[in-house]
């Protein structure tokens, strides 16, 4: 089929601002907007400038907006899209080139949630390993699959508004640590989550939900870390 790519450009060593470019390509409808920017590249332009890595929704790194749309490059198929299609980088993100953000402010913010696992009492006597039930394991299951891409964070208008707001990705990583019964942190980090540039800042937009490709009921769990901060309880 024929499809019409409209890929959004910018190169800061010559480009004041950004500018759209048009490629007529012919696909199929089954392959993937990750295959058409390739296209573009292997044969139109090579300087055109995207991230990606793994190309099956497993890195994160090719995070778009896709007809407006946060969206992994990879997982879209044209079909879904449809012969009109617009590709954009993230928003709330300075521009480095083309399609590639600076997520230096992103990781900021992750790491502020201290995103590790910590535990300082001695391993059990028998043994090797911290046990944990099934039901305690279910209790964090959804928010481990994050895959860091960044899609919720940059949907969000409280994060377009000011980058020092931690963000829904930050706060899923918080939620999948503060609600594991092995970890001994769960009070410092709903202390970081509770100040002004955590918890507060969340409108219930539910942008962030609709923008996961991975899924995850990011403003569910944003609502367990609420109600967490107030009662305390994380079990
Ligand atoms: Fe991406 Fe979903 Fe993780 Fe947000 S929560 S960074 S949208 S995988
Ligand atoms: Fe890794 Fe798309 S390239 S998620």
């Amino acid at each position: 089929m024929q499809v019409t790519l409209k890929v959004f450009r910018y190169n800061p060593e010559v480009d004041k601002k950004g500018h759209y470019e048009t490629y007529a390509l012919d696909v199929e409808e089954t392959e993937r907007i990750l295959d058409l920017l390739e296209l573009v590249k292997g044969h139109h332009d090579g300087t055109l400038s995207f991230r990606r890595s793994c190309a099956h929704g497993v890195c994160g790194s090719d995070a778009i907006r896709i007809n407006g749309r946060n969206m992994l490059a990879c997982k879209t198929l044209v079909r879904d899209v449809g012969d009109r299609i617009t590709v954009e980088p993230l928003l709330g993100l300075k521009i480095v080139k083309d399609l590639i953000v600076d997520m230096e402010p992103f990781f900021d913010n992750y790491k502020k949630v201290l995103p590790y696992f910590i535990n300082e009492s001695p391993l059990p006597a028998d043994g090797k390993e911290r046990l944990q039930s099934p039901e305690q394991r279910a209790r964090f299951d959804e928010t481990t699959k994050c895959i860091l891409c960044a899609a919720c964070t940059t949907s969000c208008p409280s994060f377009w508004g000011s980058d020092d707001y931690l963000g829904p990705a930050a706060l899923v990583t918080a939620h999948r640590f503060i609600f594991d019964s092995r970890d001994e942190a769960a009070s410092e980090r709903l202390k970081i989550v509770g100040e002004t540039s955590g918890l507060a800042r969340c409108h219930t937009a539910y942008n962030c939900t609709m923008a996961c490709p991975r899924d995850i009921q990011i403003t569910k769990a944003i609502g367990e870390l609420k109600l967490a901060t107030l009662t305390g309880k994380v079990d």
